[in-house]
C-alpha cells in the first residue's frame, strides 16, 4: 500500500472518528475553544462519573429501573397512596439540577406550592432562594425537593404514615440525582430520614452519613421568617456546608 493511500485511509478514520463525537465533520474552532469544549466534555463526564460512583452506597428500598426523574413524577402525578392526594391541588415532585451536588429536603407543599407545584415559592421559598444565594450558588445549581409530594391541609406537619408512604419516592430521586451533600431544612425533614426523635437544635450542626451523602440539618426557614434571631446558627450550619463543598463566601469572608 502506498504512502499516499495510507494516509488517505487514517484522514478518513479521524473523520470518522469525529463525526461519531460532534455529529459533524467539520469543527470550525480555534484552538482554545476546543480546548475549552473539551475541558467542558471532561468535566461534564466526570460529574456524571462521580454521580455514579456515588450510587453504590444509595438508598436500598429505592426501586430500580428508573431512566429519569420524569418517570417519577408521573408516577407521583397521579399517587393516592395516602390521604393527602384527595385534598391537593397540584403535586410538588422537585425541582432543580439533576446532576446537584447538594439537595435541599423540605417537609411538604404549602398553599403556594400546592397552587403552582413547585416548592419552596412562597415566602418561606424567597429565605431559602436568599440563603442559597448567599452561599454562593442559585436555585438551579441545587435540587429542592420535600418529604410529601402533597399538601398537608392547614399547613399541619405530615402525619408519620403519609412521610412513610411518600417516602419511597424521595429514595428514588435520591438515587437519581446522587447529590453529594444533603441539607434537610427543619424538624421534620431531619427526623423523617436521619430516623431520630430529637429535636432540630440537637440535629442540626453537625453532619451525619445519610447513605454514603453528607447529611446536615438546620432551621427550616419558615422558622427563621418567625424567629430571625436563629438566622446566625443556620448561617454556621450552611457555611460547614459551604467549607465541605469547597465553595468560597461570595462575599468574601473566610468560610
Ligand atoms: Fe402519594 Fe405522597 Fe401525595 Fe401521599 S403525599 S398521595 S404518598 S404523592
Ligand atoms: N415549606 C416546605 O417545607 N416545603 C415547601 O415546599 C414550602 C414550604
Amino acid at each position: 500500500m502506498s504512502v499516499v493511500y495510507i494516509q488517505a485511509l487514517r484522514n478518513l478514520a479521524l473523520r470518522l472518528e469525529t463525526l461519531k463525537i460532534h455529529g459533524h465533520d467539520q469543527v470550525a474552532v480555534t484552538g482554545d475553544d476546543w480546548k475549552n469544549q473539551m475541558r467542558a466534555k471532561l468535566n461534564k463526564l466526570n460529574k456524571k462519573k462521580a454521580a455514579r460512583e456515588r450510587s453504590a452506597s444509595m438508598p436500598a428500598g429505592a426501586k430500580v429501573g428508573d431512566n429519569s426523574l420524569d418517570d417519577i413524577r408521573v408516577e407521583v402525578e397521579k399517587c393516592q397512596k395516602c390521604a393527602l392526594g384527595k385534598t391537593r391541588i397540584n403535586t410538588v415532585f422537585g425541582v432543580g439540577d439533576p446532576n446537584a451536588r447538594l439537595m435541599f429536603i423540605g417537609e411538604g407543599p404549602g398553599a403556594d406550592e400546592d397552587r403552582l407545584g413547585e416548592p419552596f415559592v412562597g415566602r418561606a421559598g424567597k429565605l431559602l432562594n436568599d440563603m442559597i444565594q448567599a452561599m454562593g450558588l442559585s436555585r438551579s445549581d441545587v435540587y429542592i425537593a420535600n418529604i410529601v409530594k402533597c399538601r398537608p391541609p392547614g399547613n399541619r406537619d405530615p402525619l408519620p404514615e403519609e412521610a412513610a408512604q411518600c417516602m419511597p419516592y424521595l429514595m428514588r430521586q435520591l438515587k437519581m440525582i446522587r447529590p453529594e451533600f444533603l441539607c434537610a431544612l427543619g424538624a421534620v425533614p431531619a427526623r423523617n430520614l436521619l430516623e431520630k426523635n430529637e429535636p432540630i437544635g440537637k440535629l442540626r450542626g453537625s453532619f451525619h452519613d445519610f447513605m454514603g451523602a453528607k447529611f446536615l440539618a438546620t432551621y427550616h426557614p419558615s422558622y427563621l421568617l418567625r424567629n430571625p434571631a436563629a438566622k446566625a446558627e443556620s448561617w454556621k450550619d450552611l457555611r460547614l456546608i459551604m467549607n465541605e463543598m469547597g465553595l468560597k463566601d461570595p462575599r468574601g469572608k473566610n468560610v
